[in-house]
């Protein structure tokens, strides 16, 4: 549970970054779509990060995470050399991987690291990739250039304007599903990954046109094993647990309501505790 590497991907606020880490067992298990969850500490929560790639020589995983609370914040401060108290994994089930035919990954925020190592599995499979990319601005756009070299489309989008198309990766969305329909060239699988309501925007879109979308949620989890409901999601009118039975669901069938209000549950506790730790340290 070492960590191998560190690279600070994004500078500014809220920052990310990249770690490898040495994970024996859990690199030569992975497969993409799959999380770890880890503790930084041993008096620290445990938080799942999706592995984005693995590193059979070093024996290693890599994980990129955006600070965006105490825990998250803390990982960022340790350094190569540096262990983390605990990592479990791989957890959740592996992604759908096969050959669709043309297929559309959109990845928002860190969402990216999230698509990367899909990209590359869709890829091996055979299938036409179309990429979309969305960031806040430039300086939060990461893996740009290794996900255009695995692309055969490749769209970026950026909230301010500051780099790509200023909007939001549901505009461009829309206009390429609007075209292919209008060329009979229509795509199998929508895949997206990023904020909830990015990816419930891209449900909508896509439940428009009837095309099967896939998404990787990132509900509350607490143990990553099935035991403790923390992270249970409505799919298809069924509870269902997004540790042990996703982290992937079909988008159409998502209760994505109750999944965004769920996921606000202890916004107040975590920034409470995030300005007790500002004190103390
Ligand atoms: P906090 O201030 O505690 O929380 C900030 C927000 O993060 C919360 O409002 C909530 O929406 C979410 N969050 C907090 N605790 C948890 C938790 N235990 N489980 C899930 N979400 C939580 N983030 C990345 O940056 N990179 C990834 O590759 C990545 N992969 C994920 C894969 C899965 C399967 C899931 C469920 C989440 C993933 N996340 C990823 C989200 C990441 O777990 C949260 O950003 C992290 O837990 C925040 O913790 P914090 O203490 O820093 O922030
Ligand atoms: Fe506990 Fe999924 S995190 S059941
Ligand atoms: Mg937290």
């Amino acid at each position: 549970m070492k960590i191998l590497d560190k690279k600070v991907l994004a500078e500014r606020e809220p920052r990310i970054v990249y770690l490898e880490v040495l994970a024996e067992e859990i690199c030569k298990a992975f497969k993409p779509g799959q999380f770890v969850i880890l503790m930084v500490s041993e008096v620290g929560e445990r938080i799942p990060l999706t592995i984005v790639d693995k590193n059979l020589k070093n024996q290693s995983i890599s994980l990129i995470f955006q600070e965006v609370g105490l825990t998250t914040k803390l990982l960022g401060r340790l350094n190569k050399g540096d262990g983390l108290y605990s990592l479990v994994g791989p957890l959740g089930n592996p992604a759908e991987i096969k050959n669709y035919g043309r297929v559309i990954l959109v990845g928002g925020g860190v969402g990216i690291a999230e698509i990367f190592p899909l990209a590359r599995a869709f890829k091996e499979e055979g299938n036409h990739l179309t990429t979309i990319l969305g960031a806040r601005n430039k300086d939060l756009l990461i893996l740009e250039e290794d996900l255009r070299k695995m692309s055969d489309e490749f769209y970026i989008t950026t909230d301010d304007g500051s780099y790509g198309r200023k909007g939001f990766t549901t505009d461009v969305l829309k206009e390429l599903l609007e075209s292919s329909e209008s060329q009979g060239d229509r795509y199998k699988l929508i895949y997206a990954v990023g904020p909830i309501p990015m990816m419930k925007k891209v449900s909508e879109i896509t439940q428009r046109f009837k095309i099967k979308t896939l998404v990787s949620l990132n509900a509350l989890m607490v143990d990553g094993t099935g035991m403790c409901g923390c992270c249970r999601v409505s799919v298809g009118g069924e509870i269902k647990f997004c540790c042990v039975d996703g982290p992937e669901f079909e988008a159409h069938l998502i209760d994505w309501t109750e999944l965004s209000l769920r996921n606000k549950i202890y916004e107040d506790k975590e920034k409470h505790i995030c300005k007790l730790y500002k004190l103390v340290t």
